[in-house]
């Protein structure tokens, strides 16, 4: 209630440009993948471009407490059981994998504003169940990106992606959110990708947020590994995210995090089914 993360119209300019950045840092990577690059040659390449850009990478030492080390790397990649945080190191990708880049841009580096983005990739020739889970995946973003206006709830989202998701036999991760975000990372509202029509926060004017969907193959079960941040399948089925920034308008959203290209190893395969209204850069 009124807690929500808004982004002030005067502000917008600057939330835009942070999530720009973010999308063309997804865009650039894109390029890279194939069999033989490692996790690590991602995390650096990323990195390099955000500290170029005088832009900060959110995920390094993310999450620090007395308890946990920070999250260790600037970018988090996702191989096929990863569900999502996964921490990029010496595996070398190869041919079949799928992998999901989430970049989070902060613009200007020091006390900026965060752009928030993520896409699943095929390294090489995918196999037919990593197109499906992987698909499946894509359009329930768009579909979730279709609720967002005034006077929906989060609830609205949360339930026309289940709806889609479910009716291609895959499943939904729960643990994890899509969330308000501005000046913060994660913020209210939490955006659930199941849900009741007609239930949970109004969408308002002004109101930023991600949607991510984590839809896994088979079961919905997910576990962690002991290095306190890999999140994957409990029963090792593939997993695939999506995700976009979002800004809820007079008439309906922005997508901030759109792309002007699509993306290589990911949109431009044949086996895209949907093109992504998020490829549009909104006027
Ligand atoms: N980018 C993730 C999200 O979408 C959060 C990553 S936190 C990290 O919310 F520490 F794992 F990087
Ligand atoms: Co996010
Ligand atoms: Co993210």
């Amino acid at each position: 209630m009124g807690l929500e993360v808004k982004i002030k119209p005067r502000d917008l300019p600057d939330m835009r440009k942070a999530c720009r950045l973010a999308a063309d840092t997804l865009e650039m990577i894109s390029e890279y993948i194939r069999p033989g690059i490692t996790t690590d040659e991602i995390n650096t390449i990323v990195h390099e471009y955000t500290t170029k850009h005088k832009a900060r990478p959110a995920p390094l030492n993310y999450g620090a407490t007395r308890h946990r080390k920070g999250f260790p790397k600037s970018v988090c990649t996702s191989v096929n059981e990863v569900v999502c945080h996964g921490i990029p190191g010496p595996y070398l990708l190869k041919d079949g994998d799928i992998i999901n880049v989430d970049v989070t841009s902060v613009f200007p580096a020091k006390k900026g504003y965060y752009g928030d983005t993520s896409a699943t990739f095929y390294v090489g020739t995918p196999s037919a169940i990593a197109i499906h889970v992987v698909e499946v995946c894509r359009e329930a973003l768009e579909i979730g990106i279709a609720q967002v206006r005034p006077g929906n709830r989060t609830g609205d989202i949360g339930f026309a992606i289940q709806r889609f998701v479910e009716s291609k036999g895959c499943s939904i991760v729960r643990e994890y959110t899509g969330h308000g975000i501005g000046r913060v990372f994660h913020g209210p509202p939490s955006i659930t990708h199941y849900g009741v029509p007609g239930r949970g926060a109004i969408l308002r004017p002004g109101m930023t947020f991600t949607i991510e969907p984590m839809i896994n193959l088979i079961g919905p079960e997910i576990e962690h590994l002991d290095d306190e941040w890999t999140v994957v399948t409990r029963d090792g089925s593939l997993s695939a995210q999506f995700e976009h920034t979002i800004t809820v308008t007079k008439t309906g959203c922005e997508v901030l995090t759109a792309r002007e290209r699509t993306l290589k190893n990911s949109e431009d395969r044949q086996y895209s089914k949907v093109f992504p209204l998020s490829c549009y850069m909104p006027k």
